[in-house]
């Protein structure tokens, strides 16, 4: 039996308490008491995750004298919209959640996000537990305290800063994830380790092969728990992503000029970061101060996880225009997030477009060596 463990992450109007362990979700109203939860309980989930685990959690609520509602939304990245959030309020105020309720989330990100928008500005706020059940969930969405949904013009353009009260991580429900999942959320525990932690990284690689295929266990436990607590450890230095906080996107600004060029449905959000890692830990390597030696390490980690992707259509002029628009430029500089050193990141202004453009064909070379 794997030992369960928590961490209390603090935040500038209080704290919360984040478990890590198998079989959590039966344990749920002995966490909730914690919590003060008095109010109706509204269950915020999709038709997939529900047919796995709503019953398994609604059955130990039930015993332990909690009346539940679950409200469902539909599956997928397209529904995280402002009307999908709309019907999910009306639905609640009309099974009867207050002012005093607590909206529980049972998903991946794109239900936590949701979810958690939802329980800011219901009433003003309600209590707000995530129960995250995919790895990037884990490790990433329900971790900060940020909520949102989508916009036409583009990804998580209305949201919050809200914190929940509680994350329940229940290790168990990992063994129903896709490998591409399961890889999307490993890309992002990786990205910890090589922005923070050096002696984590090499942790994640000796365990990859039972990360990405193995159920569950106690190395889930450990790799995930770290990743939370990293993770907790930027966004408690700064909460509202004035500037440490930035650090965190590492990977993410080629990697989501190569979502947007490929197309959502055609590539994994962490499948693009470990793309965008190997763009990012070049650049380091040529502009930044990463040594050669490390580069070559990352580069080899970044190669070793099994998956593919055809990245024959990516035009680099393309990526360029893309990541020009990309959020987190600043000041009309293109800012990047680089490597100092494995386990170390730094954030460099004015990169020159030339060199993004001169990354995404070393990469697009060196992946179509691996293919
Ligand atoms: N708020 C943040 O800080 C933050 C951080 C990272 C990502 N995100 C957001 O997270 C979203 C992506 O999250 P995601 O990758 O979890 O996507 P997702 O929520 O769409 O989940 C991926 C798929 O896995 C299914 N699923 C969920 N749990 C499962 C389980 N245990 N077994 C089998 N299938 C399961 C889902 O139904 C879905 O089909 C994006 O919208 C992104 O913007 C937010």
């Amino acid at each position: 039996m794997s030992e369960a463990t928590h961490i209390t992450i603090r935040h500038q109007t209080g704290n919360y308490d984040l478990h890590v362990g198998a079989s959590l979700l039966t344990e749920l109203p002995k966490l909730l008491e914690s919590i003060e939860a008095s109010g109706p309980v509204g269950i915020i989930t999709n038709n997939k995750v529900n047919a796995l685990y709503g019953a398994i959690l609604r059955a130990g609520l039930k015993a332990a004298g909690v009346v539940t509602r679950t409200i469902l939304i539909p599956d997928g990245e397209e529904y995280k919209t402002l009307a999908s959030a709309e019907q999910v309020i009306s639905a609640l105020i009309a099974q009867g959640m207050e002012r005093s309720g607590t909206i529980i989330t049972l998903g991946g990100g794109v239900t936590t996000d949701l979810g958690g928008f939802v329980a800011s500005t219901l009433y003003r706020g309600v209590k707000l537990v995530h129960i995250p059940t995919t790895l990037l969930a884990m490790v990433d969405a329900a971790v900060g305290g940020k909520t949102g949904v989508n916009h036409p013009s583009g990804k998580n353009l209305i949201g919050s800063f809200y914190q929940p009260e509680l994350v329940v991580i229940d290790v168990n429900t990992l063994a129903s994830l896709d490998y591409r999942d399961r890889v999307s959320g490993y890309a992002e525990m990786l990205k910890m380790g090589a922005i923070r932690d050096h002696e984590y990284l090499d942790l994640l690689v000796a365990k990859m092969d039972e990360l990405l295929n193995s159920s569950t266990g106690e190395v889930w436990i450990q790799a995930i728990t770290r990743s939370c607590e990293l993770k907790a450890e930027v966004v408690e230095a700064d909460e509202k992503e004035a500037d440490l906080r930035r650090i965190l996107n590492f990977g993410h600004t080629l990697g989501h000029a190569l979502e947007t060029t490929l197309g959502y449905g055609e590539i994994r959000h962490g499948e693009a970061v470990i793309l965008g890692m190997y763009g990012a830990g070049w650049l380091s390597n040529q502009i930044g101060s990463l040594s050669d030696i490390e580069w070559q390490e990352f580069a080899q980690i970044l190669l070793r996880i099994p998956f593919s992707v055809a990245l024959e259509s990516i035009d680099p002029s393309v990526i360029e225009q893309v990541t020009r628009l990309d959020k987190k430029m600043a000041n009309a500089q293109l800012n990047f997030v680089l490597l100092k050193k494995l386990g170390e990141a730094e954030i460099k202004a004015n990169i020159p477009v030339v060199m993004i453009k001169l990354a995404v064909d070393v990469l697009k070379n060196v992946w179509k060596e691996t293919q």
